[in-house]
């Protein structure tokens, strides 16, 4: 026989195949400082539209900043004339105090950039972990706040009981949040071997969000290297970007979160970094747009977006372009078992010294192969297939890295390194060089 609650469970189901169909494609971005009269806000929200995002993140860590408001509100006046979205991820680990930040929410949840989602269609607020609060603070703060008429996604990693997503859903968490997003699944946790990115908490997650009605925003996220700000990290890395890539297209999420556009410190960026949002003079040492640029990640992203807004699998990656192959190839500037100077990050002892690489091949194109060669030697050969391929080409030596997309005897495409492999460095810096296909 049916309870009522089942009833209600298999309506909520039903309707939420509409907000599924949506599948949002969002970024987080961290909030820096813009100068005024610049057009940087205008350029990565240009930018980020071009690659298929439907909205960025705002990590709001500092309400009241007046580097921060001033940065909102450039990127608000610029979003509300585009079809782009902001909403805010409020980081609970830089300011804990919940409610200070209602009056940013009240200013801007009427914005028309401001993304909506639901049935309800309430203003998007998510966050990053859900700092020292229990469910009822969270729901006073909904009343308090915005009278209740808020889609709370809040980042639940750090939320009691999560590790079981079944009961968790089912009890006080789950009746106050409209659905979760997650961080951490983003990277394996890494130790003192190599380990793949898994997405088998995200699968838990999701059935258990969806038995409720409730919705989940998944991470995607190519590694994670840290140093700076008594922190020394590293997240791998290698092929974890487009292995997530595979897992979230087969998952099929409500939303993905790109970890991030921008986030200098923790090395995850595809965006421009913008020399006034860099606090940390650590930070630049391994994180710029001059010597560790991430564009060549761009088109890849773009790839994935598509295929994931258009319900396709892995084979089913296009370009975005009217090339017939895009993709990049990414590595280390020294060996892992090199030395450096100082300590080597957390984790590292899972890093593969590897050639990284992903293509994505155009529909029908059989007839390519990709080249990989190391400090002058070819070190692998692979035969590609229309949609995503990728591979972490091991046997990495020390100098120069390329790889080429050859068909027959012609180079079709090549991306080359700008800085070649060396035994040991300066510095114990775990971010990538990130070659683009040219
Ligand atoms: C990780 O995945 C790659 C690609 O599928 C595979 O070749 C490799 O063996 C895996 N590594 C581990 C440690 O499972």
């Amino acid at each position: 026989m049916f309870s009522f609650r089942s009833v209600a469970a298999l309506l909520a189901s039903a309707l939420h195949v509409s907000s599924a169909n949506a599948r949002g494609f969002y970024a987080h971005y961290m909030v820096g400082g813009i100068i005024e009269g610049t057009d940087h806000a205008a350029r990565d929200i240009d930018d980020a539209s071009a690659l298929g995002f439907d909205a960025f993140a705002l990590n709001i860590g500092a309400p009241d900043a007046d580097w921060a408001t001033g940065a909102i509100k450039q990127l608000f006046d610029y979003a509300d004339n585009t079809d782009f979205k902001l909403f805010f991820s409020v980081d609970f680990y830089q300011e804990s105090n919940i409610d200070a930040y209602n009056k940013l929410l009240q200013d801007y949840v009427g914005r028309p950039s401001y993304l909506r989602a639901g049935d309800d269609n309430y203003p998007v607020v998510s966050s990053f972990s859900v700092g020292e609060h229990d469910p009822a603070r969270f729901r006073k703060w909904k009343w308090e706040s915005l009278g209740d008429q808020m889609y709370l996604l809040p980042n639940a990693d750090n939320a009691p009981g999560y590790s079981n997503p079944g009961s968790w859903f089912q009890g006080d968490w789950g009746n106050t949040v409209d659905g979760v997003f997650g961080w951490e699944t983003a990277w394996p946790w890494g130790g003192n071997q190599p380990e793949n990115v898994s997405s088998g908490f995200d699968t838990e997650v999701l059935n258990a969000a969806h038995s409720q009605g409730k919705t989940y925003m998944a991470p995607l996220s190519p590694l994670q290297f840290k140093d700076c700000c008594g922190q020394k990290n590293y997240r791998i890395g290698e092929v974890n970007l487009p292995q997530r890539m595979a897992q979230l297209l087969t998952l099929s999420p409500d939303f993905v979160e790109f970890i991030t556009w921008n986030d200098a410190g923790e090395s995850h960026y595809i965006g421009n970094i913008w020399s006034e949002s860099q606090v940390n003079e650590d930070i630049k040492k391994y994180a710029n747009n001059e010597d560790w640029p991430h564009f060549g990640w761009q088109p890849l992203i773009a790839s994935f977006g598509n295929a994931y807004k258009h319900g396709h699998g892995p084979d089913g990656m296009r370009p975005q372009s009217d090339d017939e192959v895009i993709g990049a190839m990414w590595y280390r500037t020294f060996l892992s078992s090199g030395s450096c100077n100082g300590n080597k990050p957390a984790n590292w002892k899972s890093a593969v010294d590897a050639v990284n690489w992903a293509l994505v091949v155009d529909q029908g194109v059989t007839d390519f192969k990709v080249r990989v060669s190391s400090g002058g030697q070819i070190i692998s050969e692979t035969k590609l297939s229309p949609g995503l391929n990728y591979a972490a080409s091991a046997g990495v030596r020390q100098g120069a890295q390329k790889i080429e997309v050859v068909r027959g005897n012609t180079v079709v495409k090549v991306a080359k390194s700008a800085k070649q492999v060396t035994d040991g460095s300066e510095h114990c810096f775990y971010n990538f060089q990130v070659a683009g296909l040219e």
